[in-house]
């Protein structure tokens, strides 16, 4: 039996999939269910000064109009804490509907419920508002005057400045020095599945939601805290997640208000927020802009970075996606200095969106190094390796394992780097000008802080079951979750199921920042591990067993038949184990401790990225013609999927290089794009020839898998690469994102 880890197994759940056949939260049969629809604000600053809801309440079907005069008060916000600690997550600080205060465009003021949804629509039109105005800021230039510095960004979990060295000086003495500054536009998430609650309550304490998330037990805490209730009262379920990137990995505010609404009406209360809505009630990527200066000496060797970030976040909280932490790492500098500076503005609090920090930091220095390449006559490629740190240059402790250098050679053997004319504009066809790019892509690798657990049974048949309350939002975690208990427990997949999706089971924290895999893997891992070794533990302890005496630690697991290492041919299988003993099942509960996180290494993951593109000479038009990614996450648990969720990086890296932005409307204080017709992402039409590859690289620190995480590393550089082979073919740098065509016109 072969190694079910590192083979390609098809998604477990991919033929119910393309069968239409997997229930989403808005999905799931629930009798007697009502419909709920929310009113949004539409000023972005001020507050409510009269609401006249009885045209709405006489609609047709109507059963409830609520507002927030007849909600009720949530009982706690908790605090602002990222789902990866395995507590209440909120979104944001701030609940709406408490008072008549507006905050931002979009926040939530009604909700009304009907016997079905577009009666609940049209009631929704008919509520009279009136509101007073203040000014509002919507617009980082707007408020640059009243930035100040936080003490901690990103919930709490990081300060607001660090330092090493003397940068003022370095800089000063600096032989070559390289100072811009990036803008870039805010990004919305735009899974396909909108974010969806169904609730139904069974009793007045006890609760269920069908809920659309990336972490079911975040949800449960986080809707416990807010309605008052102990955690037993409430039960998340997750089914099947139609995609997420950050967007449904905070507890936003529709769980809650389906769970009041549904109270309100005693009935079951299903909430689907519209892709409009999506834009205003999920977080987002902030708007920002980044000033690096980068100093070196004339042979390219970086002395020091400075790396400042401005940008907007909620009246509410000190958000900042956590955009210096890579570039503070990714080479070898004594002297560095960055600061997140904020700004308030009339906005929700923004959140993680894929490559939450690094998708904007990493570029930023990224673009500075091709500069930096440029200036002092270096090849981009050769600069990197020059200034490659093989300890983390900020605790001086060695990495858990790097692979930076593997990658940027095995990109440069697939792309043909090596022949490259390194002068701008130097290659046409046609009218098209032809350049290269390239970028280092860093992404940290987060620890949760809490226990992970997972539950694992096997039955007298020998088939297995393993539990954790993850939930699958396309990553294809379930998959790999079969393939790692599979291979613990000495089974072939067929005989395992992976079941997750549900807060009843084992608490892992949601699946955010690259970790969920690792998180919950790491859990099952140990769990199975546990399992295998007190079925071992009972053969070799029970006198009619071929394996009694035995040492345990020379005992094996092949195709669920457990068997002296040395002999083979002595054992027997788990199921001949359990008959004999009359046992019907086994079941451990086991619990991953992740390690401390000052343990002896800076850990991190690391990749290439490579592009070509064809900018046409006339009319801007940029196309990505190939795009090469290299990557060392750690283990591969699954060629296929690792290497599709690498290529959807890639490709997301295309999209906020050349497309994604969302525009604000400073005149109403609402985005102007709220739609997949207008926020453009990138389609099948736009996807150049993409090469994936991976460096596969022991890290036995980082967890018992081996496994750094995919969901990210794909998307950093991609952008940066793309950007710098526009300044390649054109000799003109961007320093603004999207690179939109009037920009090189
Ligand atoms: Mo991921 S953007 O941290 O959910």
């Amino acid at each position: 039996m072969s190694p079910a880890i590192g083979a390609t197994l098809n998604r477990v759940d991919g033929r119910y999939k393309v069968r239409g056949e997997s229930r989403y939260s808005a999905e799931v049969p629930v009798p007697n269910l009502a419909h709920a629809v929310v009113v949004n604000a539409k000023v972005a600053s001020g507050r409510i000064t009269s609401i006249d809801t009885s045209e709405a309440e006489r609609a047709t079907g109507v059963l409830a109009v609520l507002t927030h005069r007849n909600l009720g008060r949530v009982a706690n916000v908790p605090r602002l804490l990222p789902s990866l600690a395995g507590l209440a997550a909120p979104g944001q600080t701030f609940f709406p509907m408490q008072d008549e205060t507006v905050h931002y465009g979009g926040q939530p003021v009604a909700i009304v419920v009907a016997d079905t949804i577009e009666r609940a629509d049209h009631a929704g039109t008919l509520i009279r508002f009136e509101y007073e105005t203040t000014p509002a800021t919507t617009l980082l230039d707007q408020a640059r005057d009243r930035a100040y510095v936080p003490e901690r960004i990103f919930g709490g979990l990081l300060p607001g400045q660090g330092s090493r060295g003397d940068v003022a000086k370095a800089l000063a003495e600096a032989e070559v020095c390289v100072d811009a500054t990036y803008r870039f536009a805010p990004n919305h998430h735009n899974p396909i599945e909108m974010s969806a609650s169904t609730a139904i309550w069974d009793d007045v304490d006890r609760l269920t939601i069908y809920d659309s998330t990336q972490g079911p037990n975040a949800v449960q805490l986080t809707v416990a805290e807010l309605l008052g209730l102990p955690p037993i009262s409430i039960r998340v379920v997750s089914h099947a997640v139609g995609g997420s990137f950050g967007s449904k990995a905070m507890v936003w505010h529709h769980p809650t208000l389906a769970a009041l609404a549904a109270r309100h009406v005693g009935r079951p209360v299903r909430l689907v927020l519209t892709r409009e809505q999506m834009f205003t009630s999920c977080g987002h990527r902030e708007e920002q802009e980044q000033r690096i200066t980068v100093g070196a000496r004339a042979d390219g060797r970086i002395t020091a970075l400075r790396h400042h970030k401005i940008s907007l976040t909620s009246p509410f909280d000190d958000w900042a996606e956590p955009s210096l932490q890579s570039a503070a790492v990714a080479y070898l500098n004594p002297n560095y200095e960055g600061v997140y500076h904020l700004v308030r503005g009339n906005t929700i609090t923004p959140t993680f969106m894929r490559a939450p920090g690094e998708a904007t930091g990493m570029f930023a220095l990224e673009c500075a190094m091709d500069e930096l390449a440029e200036r002092v006559g270096i090849d981009p490629l050769e600069l990197r390796m020059r200034n490659y740190s093989d300890t983390d240059p900020e605790s001086g402790k060695p990495w858990s394992s790097s692979g930076l250098r593997e990658c940027l050679q095995r990109a440069a053997e697939l792309f043909g780097w090596h022949d490259r004319d390194p002068r701008p504009g130097s290659r046409r066809e046609g009218q098209w000008l032809i350049g290269t790019g390239l970028a280092s892509a860093l992404y940290p690798v987060t620890q949760p802080v809490n226990p992970q657990r997972a539950k694992a049974r096997i039955y007298n048949d020998g088939t297995a079951v393993v539990e954790a309350g993850v939930s699958e939002f396309g990553t294809g975690v379930f998959t790999a979750m079969t393939q790692v208990a599979a291979d613990a427990l000495g089974l072939p997949v067929e005989r395992v199921r992976f079941v997750g999706g549900s807060s009843n089971l084992p608490n892992i924290t949601a699946a955010v920042g690259s970790a969920g895999t690792s998180a919950v893997g790491s859990a099952v891992h140990v769990t199975a591990c546990e399992l295998r070794d007190q079925l071992i533990r009972r053969a070799v302890g029970d006198d009619h067993s071929p394996l009694h005496g035995a040492d345990p630690a020379r005992v094996e697991v092949r195709d669920g038949k457990m068997v002296l290492a040395d002999h083979p041919d002595v054992g027997e299988t788990y199921s001949d184990l359990l008959h004999r003993t009359m046992t019907p099942d086994v079941e451990v509960l086991g619990t991953w401790n992740p390690p401390p996180q000052d343990a002896g290494y800076g850990i991190h993951t690391f990749g290439a990225q490579m592009a070509e593109v064809a900018v046409d000479a006339e009319l801007g038009v940029v196309r990505v013609r190939r795009m090469v990614g290299v990557f060392a996450p750690g283990r591969v648990l699954n060629r296929k999927l690792a290497h599709s969720q690498l290529m959807g990086g890639m490709l997301w890296g295309l999209g906020q290089a050349l497309m994604e932005a969302t525009r604000m409307d400073p005149r109403l204080g609402r985005w102007a794009n709220a739609s997949l017709a207008d926020y453009l992402v990138p389609v099948n039409a736009d996807a150049p020839d993409v090469v994936v590859d991976t460096v596969e690289m022991r890290d036995d620190v980082v967890n018992p898998i081996g496994i750094k995480g995919v969901g990210e590393i794909g998307v950093v550089g991609a952008a940066a690469a793309i950007a710098n082979a526009v300044h390649h073919a054109t000799g003109r740098r961007c320093y603004e994102l999207p690179i939109t065509l009037e920009k090189l016109l």
